[in-house]
């Protein structure tokens, strides 16, 4: 990529890509306000959602090709779908407002931009799935987006969106805003539920999966913010319309963080398959003096990629197919002066100590991982570290009782296959060490 100076100029062609539907407002002063969002078409799509049938909805999301925004891009129309009707059990419908992945920033800027988009969308997902309780899980830190989120519940009660006999239509949702505590493992859905009953969030067995046994042991929906505040878009503009952006199989907008060594980190919403120079592009080119060398498509437990795929589509196949995922479209850009070996290390020193410690291979194998790199780091690696990280590896890819554990490996295995050579530079004296002695206690 070419080194560029703060008066840069994005394409014509990167332009293009934007497509400003969930972050319309974002720029619009005041948005969070519950008349400003009204003005700007606020809460039409739930007036014309509550003339529907549920199952209609639930139709309409299907046809829409949505896919869940919280990293799996599981068909979301399907998951509402999987809700049992007529059981006699209350159902739920539970937000997934954790945003830990690293380098994850989309779902808190949109809540403190735009906060009534995801209540609106609470209460349309809740119609559809015959939800009469919901929650938004947000994680413990973000203390002000919970608080925006907290005036634009009680702002929506207020004016009849919420409670009782929603505008007459006799469909009743309450709403509660709830604050983890701060762990990265209770984004994972099912430690998510069993934090929100006020449990140690650790993740549960599955089967059963939450749409028959979720939050209280009743058929629960859980989705990710950016998921459900596409729900009100949805249903004004169509299922033609949301798949006229995107790609056949990944349609839709969707929200790009960037972050990392470009001029103007931050979102933007692009349609599915934009290209990584695309929206390096629209971040304002690369820093002066640093050109691109490792990247991240969605976060860490995505694995990494290099220049070489600067032109794949990120959608869900496009990732796939050059062997990682999209997962949270958290795009960190790393440049030739970032060390893989020391990124590696602080990510594996995350995930050691967000291991909820439940199952051996992800507890003992984050503590032996952060050990070895650190011992790499310190000059004091051998070729049989490499070995012995890839076997650890091997031990925690499909072995781990959730995806936490896999996830970690991808930063180990995708930095050993592209850039072997920089281990190596540590290993054989080449690299001056970074750190001295070995790591004690915690890292
Ligand atoms: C360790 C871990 C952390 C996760 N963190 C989040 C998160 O912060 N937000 C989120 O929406 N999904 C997160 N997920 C994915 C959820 O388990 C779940 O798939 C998602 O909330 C489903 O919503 P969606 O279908 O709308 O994507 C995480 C998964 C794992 C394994
Ligand atoms: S993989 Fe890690 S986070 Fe997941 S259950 Fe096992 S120890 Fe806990």
């Amino acid at each position: 990529m070419a080194i560029n100076t703060a008066d840069y100029q994005p394409s014509r062609e990167s332009l293009a890509a934007l497509t400003p539907v969930l972050t319309k407002r974002w720029l619009s002063p005041d948005a969070w306000k519950i008349d400003v969002y009204e003005r700007l078409d606020g809460y039409t799509g739930l007036r014309k959602a509550l003339k529907s049938h549920p199952d209609d909805l639930i139709q309409l999301v299907k046809d829409s090709g949505l896919r869940g925004r919280g990293g799996a891009g599981f068909p979301t129309g399907m998951k509402w779908g999987f809700i049992p009707q007529n059981d006699g059990k209350p159902h739920y419908l539970v937000v997934n407002a954790d945003e830990g992945e690293p380098g994850t920033c989309k779902d808190l800027p949109l809540m403190m931009a735009d906060p009534h988009a995801l209540v609106e969308g609470v209460i349309i997902a809740s119609y559809a799935i015959r939800a009469n309780f919901a929650a938004i899980y947000i994680r413990g830190e973000a203390v002000h987006a919970a608080r925006r989120l907290r005036a634009a519940v009680e702002q929506a009660y207020a004016k009849g969106y919420l409670g009782a006999n929603i505008l007459g239509s006799g469909f009743s949702l309450d709403l509660v805003v709830h604050s983890g505590a701060g762990a990265y493992i209770c984004g994972e859905e099912t430690a998510l539920l069993d934090s929100l009953e006020g449990y140690r969030g650790q993740p549960r067995l599955r089967p059963p999966f939450p749409a028959t046994h979720g939050l209280y042991a009743s058929p629960t929906v859980v989705n990710n913010v950016e998921t459900i505040a596409s729900v009100p878009y949805i249903v004004l503009g169509g299922a033609a319309w949301f798949r006229s952006m995107g790609t056949e199989k990944s349609p839709g907008p969707k929200i790009y963080s960037i972050s990392g060594r470009v001029n103007h980190p931050g979102q933007f919403e692009c349609g599915l398959g934009v290209t990584l120079r695309q929206l390096i592009d629209l971040a304002g080119g690369m820093q002066p003096g640093h050109s691109l060398k490792f990247w991240t498509p969605g976060g860490s437990s995505t694995p990494m990629l290099t220049d070489e795929h600067l032109d794949t589509p990120m959608d869900f196949e496009g990732m796939m197919s050059v062997g990682t995922m999209l997962g949270t479209t958290a795009v960190q850009v790393f440049s030739d002066q970032d060390d893989i070996v020391y990124a590696t290390y602080r990510w594996i020193a995350f995930y050691h100590h967000e291991s909820c410690g439940k199952c051996t291979p992800c507890r003992e194998g984050n503590y032996w991982m952060v050990r070895i790199l650190h011992r790499i780091l310190a000059g004091q690696g051998t070729h049989q570290d490499l070995d012995t990280l890839l076997d650890a590896c091997d031990n925690l890819l499909g072995r781990s009782f959730c995806a936490l554990g896999d996830g970690a490996t991808s930063p180990v295995t995708s930095s050993i296959k592209y850039f072997k050579q920089d281990y190596l530079d540590y290993i054989e004296g080449r690299k001056a060490p970074m750190f001295h002695g070995e790591l004690v206690g915690a890292h």
